[in-house]
């Protein structure tokens, strides 16, 4: 494994901290059922500074004048190894991952009060894990408990993850290779999606198609809960039940993503059960594709977060009142609200290590300005539930279309095209297998 990027990105924030020591612990272990635990999944911010795959472990960074990298992790144990794998132990993960210092966990709470003492200020995320605050405090008071020996506790506390979001919202390159590979995995998964879809399949026989070849290529995991929704259940914004017949007719809307060494893709693309989009089905998507476009040709250095999403607004706005399903102008509609019926959710949101990922999205009352190494979704959709008010033709068509958009020098580059988008594109894929 390639260290740099971590030890790059340890160097960064401790020159970010200026002073003082910062204490971040990894994921624990979660029992799912008696003796099975859930898959370990590396807590992001751990991850992102350490690279380090262990449950138990424990980073230190220490910055001023002599910065230093320190972590706490499980001594090698050839009885559990035998059963769970191997460890890397304190001496193996000081020269696999580039640590000055390292040492067994079970010397934490011992060594903790001893690295905090005489340190100007503590970096660690308040109220997150209530046992971490508890552990922390315990350390700060067995320092404050040897003021007459000179020991001073740090007097300032800050947030830990504050700092690391700041650096997280904008990828640096080995992110941003991986992002790029989660996308291309992705897409290959919704494009056999595509290819295995037909009236009278189940929903999950889809599912496990994408699934096998997001593994198939080395996903460690989906990046969060798949939907794949055909009928009314596309109509349903978070719907992952994934166990219905698919009938003649029917559009379905697949929103999968797949996480690759700790990075999410996330796309969804809606298509027709049979291959060919109907009129009515063909109207809908057709205007959802061009509030996408618009969307898309609104990200770029410079703009602010809201951008995209006023874009596609406007699109579909004019699209629904188009359609017969609202009535007004654009600027009533939208100064109304009266769009929040068929689009009810937000157009984007940043996307990394985690789905929705982390970075404030404004800056004192202003929208984030977007810079270049943002990654965030492009997913506007459009809901027609069946209604009185609404033609029968339109009931039950639920389409978003969703890519992801790595903001650029002078625009964006949209890492999920390997997905087929346009009508043309998907009913030729779809007609590939049936031909
Ligand atoms: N897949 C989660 C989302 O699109 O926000
Ligand atoms: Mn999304
Ligand atoms: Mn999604």
């Amino acid at each position: 494994m390639d260290i740099t990027p971590f030890v790059d990105r340890r160097a960064r924030l401790i020159a970010r901290m200026g002073e003082g020591v910062a204490i971040l612990p990894t994921a624990t272990e979660k029992t799912r059922n008696r003796d099975t635990p859930y898959p370990y999944r590396a807590d992001s911010y751990f991850h992102y500074l350490s690279g380090f795959p262990e449950p138990e472990g424990v980073l230190v960074l220490i910055a001023g004048n002599t910065p230093q990298s320190i972590l706490f992790c499980r001594d090698r144990d050839p009885d559990k190894e035998i059963w769970d794998g191997y460890r890397y132990g304190p001496e193996g993960a000081k020269e696999a991952f580039g640590f000055d210092e390292t040492y067994s966990i079970s010397q934490l709470d011992e060594k903790l009060p001893e690295l905090i003492a005489n340190q100007p200020a503590l970096w660690h995320s308040l109220g997150f894990e209530p046992e971490w605050d508890t552990r922390i405090g315990k350390a700060l008071n067995a320092v404050r408990a040897q003021s007459r020996a000179g020991k001073r506790a740090p007097t300032a506390i800050h947030d830990l993850r504050a700092a690391l979001d700041e650096m997280r919202l904008v990828k640096d390159s080995h992110e941003i290779a991986l992002m790029r590979r989660a996308a291309d995995i992705a897409a290959a998964g919704h494009r056999r999606a595509m290819r295995a879809a037909a009236p009278g399949r189940y929903e999950y026989e889809i599912e496990a198609e994408f699934l096998h070849e997001f593994r198939r290529q080395g996903s460690q995991f989906p990046a969060y809960t798949s939907i794949v929704a055909s009928g009314p259940g596309a109509c349903v914004l978070h719907y992952i039940n994934n166990d219905r017949q698919m009938q003649d007719g029917e559009l379905v809307l697949i929103d999968a993503g797949c996480e690759l060494d700790g990075y999410a893709s996330d796309i969804t693309r809606t298509f027709p059960v049979n291959g060919r989009y109907s009129g009515p089905q063909r109207d809908v998507y057709q205007l959802v594709l061009d509030a996408q476009s618009a969307a898309i040709a609104a990200v770029k250095p410079g703009v602010h977060f809201m951008t995209p999403h006023e874009a596609a607004l406007k699109v579909l706005a004019q699209g629904i009142i188009d359609l017969k399903l609202l009535q007004g102008s654009v600027d009533s509609v939208i100064e109304s609200e009266s769009y929040k019926r068929f689009y009810m959710h937000r157009t984007s949101h940043w996307l990394g290590m985690d789905v929705h990922d982390v970075g404030e999205y404004k800056t004192g009352d202003d929208w984030r300005i977007l810079v270049p190494g943002m990654v965030l979704t492009i997913e506007p959709g459009c809901y027609i539930r069946p209604a009185d008010d609404v033609p029968t033709a339109f009931h039950n068509i639920g389409v978003r279309i969703e890519d992801d958009a790595l903001v650029t020098l002078n625009g964006c580059e949209i890492l999920t095209t390997a997905a087929p988008k346009s009508v043309a594109d998907v009913e030729a894929v779809m007609a590939e297998v049936k031909s």
